[in-house]
């Protein structure tokens, strides 16, 4: 089989940006269908003034844990034109939000009237984007340099730690994943299989990969899973280790409407067929936080998804053990 010529780390993910764009388009149209159904045109309509999220997830009978759901909802109405960010009023700050020309066409009862187009399935798979990914590892040396030993956590069948393994013969590699995913997985001079609950405990290590797991997840199971991965890098690196997590980053009023059309996309599958999330900045802090790590640092490298580096120690201390002692 032959190969594209491009350079992995810049071409091939705005290729694959444009791409994803493409291929999870559909949900744009089952967003605003949800949204129609939920009445959110009529609703924000009879409001007479600009809505809070609170106020819609009120009228909306929604319970107050689940506010953040509509709040995603929104955010992405607002990012394909659908509602636009405006004041309560002049002296009021309150982040709310107003219908825009297109949905005012979705309100019942308005003419001329468009809401019988909103239609649409979400029947969606995910993904498989492993080979792009695992191409750009190999140019990630600095990630893993000073680790002794890596374990994937949630790495399935392997395919990704074999990549690394063998791309770093010095690093020591485990996958681990629950015990029917990994039994009969075939081992190499640096790669073995371990089974178990991420959940539970976690293989000892001074590295720990989670790429694309957390998503997968709301916030209580991972910070769980987190501190599991916070204890398997103490135990082992006496605080120098870290957890390298591949994963979203919102920042949808930054980047280029590709990047920020697929993760807001991401976000609404894993909402509707997980019970995950993309996180912000903002929210990756706070779920790190809650976890007990020190300090992190994002570096956006593979396109629409971010390396996330999480340490237990912080900033200084992690100077002085690079400098001193582990790295
Ligand atoms: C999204 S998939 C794998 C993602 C993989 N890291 C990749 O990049 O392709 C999630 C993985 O988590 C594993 N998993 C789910 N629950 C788990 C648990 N409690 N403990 C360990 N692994 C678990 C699944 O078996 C699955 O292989």
């Amino acid at each position: 089989m032959g190969s594209i010529e491009a350079n992995p780390t810049s071409e091939f993910f705005e290729a694959q940006a444009h791409l994803y764009k493409h291929v999870f388009s559909g949900i744009n149209g089952t967003v605003l269908n949800c949204a129609v159904q939920l009445r959110h045109p009529d609703i924000i309509h009879s409001h007479d003034q600009p809505i809070t999220i609170p106020q819609l997830a009120s009228k909306l009978e929604v319970h107050p844990t689940k506010t953040t759901f509509i709040e995603r909802l929104v955010r992405s109405l607002v990012y394909n034109g659908f509602l636009v960010e405006a004041k309560v009023s002049e002296e009021e700050e309150k982040e709310a939000y107003s219908l825009t020309p297109s949905s005012k066409l979705l309100v019942k009862g308005l003419e001329p009237n468009q809401h019988q187009w909103c239609w649409g399935l979400l029947t969606l798979g995910m993904a498989s984007n492993s080979q792009i990914m695992n191409m750009a590892l190999r140019d990630c040396k600095s990630i893993f340099n000073g680790l002794e030993n890596l374990v994937d956590v949630g790495g399935r069948a392997g395919t990704t730690c074999r990549i690394i393994s063998e791309t770093y013969p010095n690093l020591k590699c485990i996958v681990f994943d629950l015990s029917q995913v990994v039994e009969n997985c075939p081992g190499s001079n640096n790669l073995s299989y371990v089974g178990g609950s991420m959940f539970e405990s976690i293989t000892s290590t001074d590295g720990v990969l989670l790429k694309w797991i957390l998503h997968d997840w709301d916030d209580e199971s991972s910070i769980k899973m987190l501190k599991k991965c916070k204890e398997a890098i103490s135990k082992k690196a006496e605080g120098g280790g870290k957890v390298i997590i591949i994963d979203v980053v919102i920042k949808e009023k930054e980047d280029h409407s590709d990047m920020a059309q697929v993760k807001l996309l991401f976000d609404m599958t894993m909402m509707s067929t997980l019970n995950g999330k993309e996180r912000t900045e903002k929210e990756w802090n706070k779920l790190l936080v809650s976890a007990g790590f020190k300090h992190h640092k994002i570096t956006p490298h593979f396109g629409f998804r971010s390396i996330i580096e999480a340490y237990v120690k912080s900033l200084p201390a992690l100077k002085f053990l690079r400098r001193n002692l582990v790295f």
